[in-house]
């Protein structure tokens, strides 16, 4: 019963969930946006730029009403351009030599004080300093764009602007020694809309929304002193990597919600490489085509090639098995965690005796509610409280109602004249700062049950109510958010997604202040600070955690970083218990939370990585099938040899994929690289389900000579999930680990096995 309630209130909250549709072919004129790909190699001699054959190309095509018009040439996510055209100009340039592949336009969607400690970043020891808070790391977001007067973007005590930054900002005034670039691509919005929205957004790199101010200081905001949101969460707020430099590429914009077009994700990324960025942050996706189709995934090849280090949101459609976007093995997939502090309220019932009950809160009026009756319907046989229907204004007005259903009938509670609700109930967890635009309260049933009695028991029963008050060390913490997209990856299944959990509920950050930010019944208050939940939020924590790892190791790949940060991260609680899942409170899985919650300060030296080179992941699409063209698209070789297909990446975890069977066996191949200074050897240690799977790894010590000296090893893992109990979803499979312990040393290199069963449906 519980679980059905909760469900539904998973799907009314997750307002940022992402989505993805294809652009509907419902257009009257047959005139649209494509991405087009072109095999430079076959580029005619008289070119000497790829841009003047594109824009030859366009003007040799015939047509009658409308010319064919360009949008962007792309020079580095890709080799093409994007174009309007009629479906009979497509038809002539689907003929011309060097075409490659074209594909439609199409949309993508949307998706702090404290977290800072809450990683264990301190300012006199650890990652913070060694890298000197990231400093001279430049970090790219894409998003909605950025309100560059925030406080959190104050650039004193900044060193000069490295030189070696290419990149600008459209509007001067936008940029200083923080914000760096500032730059906005709407071409493909705006094809699909006559314009972009005058009263509701900017056709500019300025902020309508909140969201890319939000994500932008995260992930690099200076530090500010007095942050709070309406009382909560006070502190000094801070970016993760605060001295990292900041370019917004703006790529999202509002109609009824914020969209980003192909077209213009992959304008902003070709420019972020070309601008010269060194790690990029993108909390959108497109829906899980195959990755040649996928602008975000195309546009992080490119980026991984040139030793750009990318990560994205995982996607807000979880609780479910199979809904993580943005799965491609070159991105870094961050899913989403609570942290250790709580919004509480304090409850003082009429009668002092039964003392003061504690519930959560985050209802933004600093307001003192003394004695005021409470309302509870219980006991009319036909309607209980809060059914709907079941509020008469003249039994509420004025007064508190006690809730102990689970019907959300917020406009009903607004409308009756009741001054707050109670509720008892689990779902407190799932409610979002913005669903506080009434005083609610929950409480916890067991706590909920002890205000019931007292009610029943009471003749005039009153409550006086404290809000307001922020509470720390809150247990257990991180739990897997509920909206958090779970793995296996749709499109990709044998790479584990998500990679990593990070703080991603009720994170607060900066926030454009021309937004009403807090709704309370018919007003809005502003704020410069906002609390903000989703998977949106774990990615910049990530992308500021990788600035600092790479401003201190400058010759890691991005491969090496997301290893650092996989095989150190952590699957305890701080109650010592395995991170649940919020949704059920239940243990979490490595479908849930990836290798674990990120710890940057041990990832700072993690002893071993396991690598990857960009062929490797040429490899492995040859193992998807991939066709030579599709992995062309991709990678932009001419040649592609599948000679060495493996659909074992050189990854820092481990899946097996059951069809239709309950046992299987695969052995793995891998390859560590010491990053550790000094000669070391390491011995294998492996956790593993009481039954239902058996891990051999030979050999099981393994010895480096020196700093980036490798070692091969070769597991096998024997899985039966019969006996596995089913998820709640009913996907069935377990999970273990592999350790590598140094000998004499310290460094312990973890990584999750996991099996899944397949889900039916094409790559
Ligand atoms: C804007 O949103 C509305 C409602 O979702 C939709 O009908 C319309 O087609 C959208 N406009 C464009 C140009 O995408
Ligand atoms: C688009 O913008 C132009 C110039 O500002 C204006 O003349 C036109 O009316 C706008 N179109 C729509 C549909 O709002
Ligand atoms: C119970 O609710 C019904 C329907 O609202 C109402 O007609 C009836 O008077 C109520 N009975 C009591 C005892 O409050
Ligand atoms: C409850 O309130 C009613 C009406 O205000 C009053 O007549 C009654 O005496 C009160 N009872 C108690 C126990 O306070
Ligand atoms: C902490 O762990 C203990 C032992 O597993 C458990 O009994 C307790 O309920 C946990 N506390 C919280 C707040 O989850
Ligand atoms: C790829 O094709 C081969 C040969 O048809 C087949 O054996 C293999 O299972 C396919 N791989 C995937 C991932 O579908
Ligand atoms: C699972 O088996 C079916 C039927 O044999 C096959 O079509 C599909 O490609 C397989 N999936 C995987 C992930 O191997
Ligand atoms: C797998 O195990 C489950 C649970 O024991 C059983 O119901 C199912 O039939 C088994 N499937 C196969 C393919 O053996
Ligand atoms: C570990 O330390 C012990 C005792 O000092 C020594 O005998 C052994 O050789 C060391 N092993 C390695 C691999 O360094």
């Amino acid at each position: 019963m519980a679980q059905s309630m909760n469900l539904r209130f998973v799907s009314f909250i997750c307002t940022f969930v992402s989505i993805v549709s294809m652009i509907s072919s419902s257009s009257l004129d047959d005139y649209r946006a494509y991405i087009v790909h072109m095999d430079k190699s076959m580029m005619p001699s008289p070119f000497s730029h790829h841009h003047d054959w594109y824009t030859s190309v366009l003007s040799s095509l015939s047509y009658e009403a409308s010319p064919a018009m360009h949008l962007y040439t792309y020079n580095h996510v890709m080799d093409g351009f994007s174009a309007v055209l009629t479906k009979s100009q497509l038809a002539q340039l689907e003929k011309m030599p060097g075409h490659l592949a074209t594909f439609e336009e199409k949309l993508g969607q949307l998706h702090t004080t404290h977290t800072p400690k809450f990683l264990g970043l301190k300012k006199h020891a650890g990652l913070w300093p060694a890298s000197n808070f990231g400093e001279d790391m430049i970090v790219g977001i894409l998003d909605t764009g950025i309100w560059p007067e925030s406080q959190s973007f104050h650039d004193k005590g900044m060193s000069e602007v490295p030189s070696r930054w290419r990149g600008a900002c459209e509007i001067e005034s936008f940029c200083n020694k923080k914000i760096i670039g500032a730059r906005s691509f709407s071409q493909g919005m705006k094809r699909r809309r006559e314009n972009i929205s005058s009263t509701d957004d900017y056709d500019s790199p300025r902020d309508y929304e909140g969201h890319g101010t939000h994500t932008s200081s995260t992930a690099t905001g200076s530090r500010v002193q007095f942050a709070d949101y309406f009382g909560y969460a006070k502190g000094t707020a801070t970016g993760i990597a605060p001295n990292s430099r900041l370019a917004m590429y703006k790529v999202l914009f509002l109609n009824d919600s914020y969209e980003a077009a192909a077209s213009d994700t992959l304008a902003g990324m070709d420019q972020a490489i070309e601008d010269g960025v060194d790690l990029m942050s993108l909390s959108l996706g497109f829906s899980e085509t195959r990755f040649n189709e996928n602008p975000i995934a195309l546009g992080s090849f490119a980026a991984m090639e040139k030793g750009i280090f990318v990560s994205c949101a995982a996607g807000n459609a979880g609780p479910h098995h199979y809904t993580i976007l943005n799965g491609a093995p070159w991105i870094t997939t961050v899913g989403a965690g609570t942290i250790d502090r709580d919004f509480s309220a304090y409850v003082t019932l009429g009668d002092q005796k039964y003392g003061t009950l504690i519930g959560k809160s985050v209802s933004p009026q600093n307001l003192l509610v003394e004695r005021v009756s409470i309302y509870f319907g219980h006991g009319n046989t036909s309607k209980e409280a809060c059914d709907p229907g079941s509020l008469d204004r003249k039994d509420v007005r004025g007064k508190y109602i006690f809730c102990e259903s689970n019907g959300m009938l917020f406009d009903e509670f607004k409308s009756t004249g009741a001054l707050g609700v109670i509720f008892s109930s689990d779902f407190g967890n799932f409610l979002r700062p913005k669903d506080f635009d009434f005083p609610y309260l929950i409480l916890k049933p067991k706590t909920g049950d002890l205000l019931k009695r007292y009610i029943i028991n009471t003749p005039n029963a009153t409550v006086s109510v404290k809000y307001c008050e922020t509470s720390l060390g809150v247990k257990p913490a991180p739990q897997v958010a509920d909206f958090s997209s779970r793995g296996p990856a749709e499109r990709s299944p044998w790479i584990l997604k998500p990679d990593l959990l990070a703080p991603g509920v009720d994170i607060l950050a900066a926030w454009a202040p021309n937004r009403e930010s807090a709704p309370i019944g018919d007003n809005y208050l502003l704020s410069d600070y906002k609390l903000e939940s989703g998977t949106s939020m774990a990615s910049p924590h990530v992308v500021g955690i990788a600035a600092l790892l790479k401003s201190t190791h400058r010759d890691w790949s991005p491969a090496a970083i997301r290893s650092a940060m996989m095989t150190t991260a952590y699957t305890l609680d701080n109650n010592k218990s395995v991170i649940l899942d919020l949704t059920f409170g239940s243990p979490g899985t490595p479908l849930d939370y990836g290798a674990g919650h990120v710890d940057p300060n041990k990832a700072m030296d993690p002893g071993l990585v396991y690598d990857i080179k960009p062929d490797d992941y040429i490899n492995y699409l040859c193992a998807l099938n991939y066709t030579r063209n599709e992995i062309r698209v991709i990678s932009k070789r001419s040649e592609i040899s599948c000679a060495n297909a493996c659909l074992d990446l050189n990854y820092p975890s481990f899946t097996l994929i059951l069809n239709n069977t309950n046992t299987t066996q695969v052995t793995f191949q891998r390859v560590l690289t010491n990053v550790g200074t000094s000669s070391s050897s390491y011995r294998a240690m492996v956790e593993t389900p009481t039954t239902g799977m058996k891990v051999v790894v030979k050999p099981s010590t393994i010895f480096f000579k020196g700093k980036d000296s490798t070692a091969k090893f070769e597991m096998t893992v024997d899985v039966d999930i019969t006996d596995a109990p089913p998820t709640v979803y009913g996907y069935y499979g377990n999970s273990g680990y592999l350790s590598w312990h140094e000998v004499n040393g310290s460094h312990v290199v973890r990584s999750p096995i996991v099996s899944a069963m397949v889900s039916g449906k094409p790559f």
